[in-house]
């Protein structure tokens, strides 16, 4: 069963930590998978990597348009960003991990991905100028132990996460995002 609860929230080490590679798509790879595709949804988010339910492995889940209700996940095995250029765009990003915040993060606008799918079949998804390319850096990010707020220069990054500790005080639960 998939809850909220399963979400690792800041701060946590978990976060922090970079993820080891997936030697082998077996069974529980593929159980994770569905498992963070279930809280995904469940927090109505657009995309969560494995250390956000504690299992320090490099996998993660996207899904950036399902609001038709239509689902088109992504399950993403030892993610690589290979391309990462164009123009720098500023964007709010949210993260399930930060509840009740939303951060505006500088990234490359264009980005090539290569991944393995659950067939073990070796993927690339390139993405310009959207939100897909937003997320997919977003979650790869995680893997390497890097949040949103770690984009930030040190005084914003502080402010950030002092309105954080006063979101979760307020009872900010994963999948609710600030201004
Ligand atoms: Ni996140």
């Amino acid at each position: 069963m998939a809850t909220v609860e399963d979400i690792v929230l800041a701060p946590d080490n978990r976060l922090k930590t970079e993820c080891a590679p997936i030697e082998e798509i077996a069974d529980e790879i593929r159980d994770l998978a569905a498992h963070m595709l279930e809280d995904m949804y469940a927090t109505e988010g657009c995309g969560l990597a494995a250390p956000q339910v504690g299992e320090l492995v490099q996998l993660v889940v996207v899904d950036v348009d399902y609001s038709d209700g239509k689902r088109n996940p992504y399950v993403l095995v030892n993610p690589r960003i290979v391309v990462a250029d164009g123009e720098e765009r500023e964007t709010p990003e949210g993260c399930l991990s930060f509840p009740g915040i939303t951060v505006k993060v500088s990234r490359p606008s264009h980005v090539v991905v290569e991944a393995r799918n659950l067939d073990g079949d070796l993927m690339r998804y390139e993405a310009a100028d959207n939100l897909m390319a937003v997320c997919l850096q977003h979650e790869i990010d995680h893997l390497n132990g890097i949040t949103m707020v770690d984009h930030l220069r040190p005084l914003q990054r502080l402010r950030k996460m002092h309105e954080y500790e006063e979101a979760l005080a307020a009872g900010a639960r994963p999948g609710e995002v600030g201004e």
